[in-house]
Formats: C-alpha cells, structure tokens, sequence
C-alpha cells in the first residue's frame, strides 16, 4: 500500500484533494498533517474521517525535528505539500507567519523527505503553488510556466521562495520534485475571508460587500474540484522535474464577479432584483494590489489532457447553493474572534 502525505489537507483545496484521494484511491493510505490553524477544519472532512485509508495527524511543518520523526515513521512513498498560509491581506499586516509557515515550512519538509528517501526511487514531492509568483499583468498576456517570477506581495514572495527551494533541491541533491502553479480557485469549504465565500455571506447577512479600489482588478477563477482533479492527474503523470500552470482561462473583474453573485443570490434568497447590489462599498485598496493575473493552461491540456469541467456560471451557483445549504459550517467558523477581525479590517473610502 503507498502512503501518501498531504499537508493542510484541512484547509480548503486541501480537503478536497484529501476526499478524491481517499474515496478515488482505496488502495493508498491518506495522511493529512496540518496543525490547524484559523484555516484548518476538521469539519471539512467529516465525510471520510473515518475512511479505513485515512489518518489526520496534527503537527506543524515549521517544525524541523517532529517533521523528521513523522517522516520515519510513516515512511511516505509521496508528498502532496499544500500547507500554507494563504490569505495575501493577512500577509501584508503579519509577514512573518508567511515566512516561516511557507518558506521554513517547506523546506522542513524538504529535509524530511531528502532524509528518508535516501535512495529517490518511485517517490515524488508535489508542491502546490499559486499563479501569484509571476507578479501583475497589464491588460494583455498570460502566464506561462516559463514566465520570469516577479512576486509583488510578502504572500507571493513567500511561495515564490518556496517553489525555488523545491526546484533548487531537485537541482542539488536529486529531490524528484514536481510544482503546479494555479490560478484563483472558489467552491465549498474556502474560509469567508476570500472574496467569493465572504461576498455570500456578506450578502446573507445583509452586510457591505467591500471591494477593494474600484473593483477593477481581474482575477482568472477555477472552480476548486478542477484544481483537485488536476493535481490527481499531475501527481500520476507528470514526469520528475515539471511544472505545469493550472487556470480557468476564465478572467472576471472584481466588480463583475460580485455583481452576478448579487444576482444569483437575489433568486436564491427570493430577494428584489438589484438588493444585493445596494450592499456593495467601495473601501480602500489593498496595499501593492496586482491587477490582473491569467494562466495560460495549454501545457496541461495537451501533455496530461486536462480541462476544466465547469462552465463559471455553473459552478458558482453550485458554490452557492452549497453555502446556502451549510450555513451552520459558516456559523461556526465566523464565530469567535472572525468578525472582530473583519471589523477592523475595512476602511471606507
Ligand atoms: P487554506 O488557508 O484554506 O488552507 C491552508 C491549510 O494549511 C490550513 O488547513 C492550515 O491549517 C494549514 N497550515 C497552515 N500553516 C501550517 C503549518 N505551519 N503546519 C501545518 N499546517 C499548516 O489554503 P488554500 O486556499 O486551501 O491553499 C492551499 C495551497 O494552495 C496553498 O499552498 C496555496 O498557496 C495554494 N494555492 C491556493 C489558491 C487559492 O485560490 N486558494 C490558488 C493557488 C494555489
Ligand atoms: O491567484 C491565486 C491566489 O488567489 C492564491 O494563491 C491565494 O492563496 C488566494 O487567496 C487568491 O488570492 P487573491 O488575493 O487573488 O484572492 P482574494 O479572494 O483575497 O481576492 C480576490 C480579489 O478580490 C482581489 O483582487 C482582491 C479583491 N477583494 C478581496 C476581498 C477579500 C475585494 O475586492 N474585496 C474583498 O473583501
């Protein structure tokens, strides 16, 4: 049996590459490591806690030593490695915490598998990364796997760090590495800081949408079980030593994005057409705010054959119809300290 190690499988792409591993693959034991931050939620796997292929073990990556210890006891014959913070407005006001979760982190677990692996035959070391390490682009153009990195905030910078160092262990010492790079994803489980899952609560809850500048950032957006089944298929065929961009080809602005989701919102909840609307408030920028970022996935759908299998409109109403149907999972993690945080966090302009 091939035991596969997948790092914040907690959190929201994680969980769902969690569950396609453990209901796809009967035949590989699945173990989640993540420590749990405000980001990791067991109840995002309730599903298949209890799947025999299955174990969740709380730990953290920045944690060289128990990292070691975990990978010689368990052995792993691979490592899907998502564990990160993730949020680039949380990484403008505390920087250190991306550092040391995401560059530390990674390299930690870098040292673990180079340890434990000391012959490098038959494992892989997957690591999960974001379009946001090829910086801003203008009206015009794509990024390519081949595209210069130029990481503009200290979230970016931070996975742009961690994707040389997986590349410079491959180069160095023989690490068999892979990298995927992906755009914008939205679906179920993603924590209501991002914009999508906090639009629609926001609009539930009859409170200020806030977009940030005047809503004219573009962002490429892929609904996160595409994401899923792309990193299922790049962990079985990509050769050692790839990388492969992931992304929608699917580019809205901002302020577009929230206005069909006011509009599929207003059905939903039998609201008046043009309610939802009245929620939306501009508020100050976010700090070094990149405009536009699109993917250019023809590498992916060419060598591997993979395509995104919805359509935007489609898969924003299941996203939606979703949220609607688990508001108590929405309760339960806005309670507590989130919206202290999110009070603070919007200025008016
Ligand atoms: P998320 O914030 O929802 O989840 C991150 C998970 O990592 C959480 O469960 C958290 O508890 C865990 N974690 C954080 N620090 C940890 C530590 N020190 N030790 C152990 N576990 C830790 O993030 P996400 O949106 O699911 O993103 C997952 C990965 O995919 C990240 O590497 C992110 O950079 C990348 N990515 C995300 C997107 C996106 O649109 N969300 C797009 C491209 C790439
Ligand atoms: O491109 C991939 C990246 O996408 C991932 O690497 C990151 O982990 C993920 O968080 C996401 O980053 P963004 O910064 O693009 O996502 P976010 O949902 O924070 O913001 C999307 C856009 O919406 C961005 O232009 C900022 C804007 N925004 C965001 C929030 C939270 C608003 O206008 N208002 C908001 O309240």
């Amino acid at each position: 049996m091939k035991t596969i190690l997948i790092t914040g499988g907690a959190g929201f792409i994680g969980s769902h590459v969690v569950r396609l591993f453990v209901n796809k693959y009967p035949g590989y034991k699945i173990v989640n490591l993540d420590n749990l931050t405000y980001a990791g939620n067991l109840a995002n796997l309730i599903d298949i806690e209890n799947a025999p292929n299955y174990e969740f073990v709380k730990a953290d990556i920045t944690d060289g030593e128990l990292m070691k210890m975990i990978f010689d006891k368990f052995r792993f014959d691979a490592v899907i490695h998502l564990a990160a913070e993730s949020h680039v407005d949380r990484s403008i006001s505390s920087p250190m915490e991306f550092i040391f979760a995401n560059i530390v982190g990674t390299v930690n677990l870098l040292n673990a598998a180079r340890q434990v692996w000391s012959d490098f035959n038959g494992q892989k070391f997957y690591h999960i990364s974001t379009d946001e390490v090829y910086g801003s682009l203008g009206a015009t153009g794509f990024f390519f796997e081949n595209t210069a990195y130029d990481p503009r905030s200290p979230y970016s910078a931070s996975k742009a760090s961690s994707d040389h160092l997986v590349r410079a262990y491959h180069h160095t010492y023989g690490l068999p590495v892979v990298i995927s790079n992906c755009s914008n994803n939205y679906g179920p489980y993603q924590f209501p800081e991002k914009l999508v899952p906090l639009a629609i609560n926001n609009i539930r809850n009859n409170k200020p949408i806030p977009v940030y500048g005047k809503g004219e950032n573009i962002r490429d957006w892929l609904f996160v079980e595409d994401h899923a089944a792309a990193i299922d298929l790049i962990y079985h065929e990509a050769k050692i030593g790839e990388t492969y961009n992931i992304g929608g080809h699917n580019e809205w602005k901002n302020i577009d994005l929230i206005k069909l989701l006011c509009e599929i919102m207003d059905r939903k909840l039998n609201r008046l057409p043009g309610t939802s609307e009245n929620l939306i408030t501009y508020v100050k920028d976010r700090a070094g705010h990149d405009l536009r970022y699109a993917i250019d996935s023809g590498k992916i759908q060419k060598e591997l054959g993979w395509k995104p299998s919805l359509q935007f409109a489609e898969g924003l109403e299941k996203t939606v119809d979703w949220y609607l149907a688990n508001e108590k999972w929405m309760k339960n993690i806005t309670s507590g300290d989130y919206q202290k945080y999110y009070d603070n966090q919007y200025v008016k302009r």
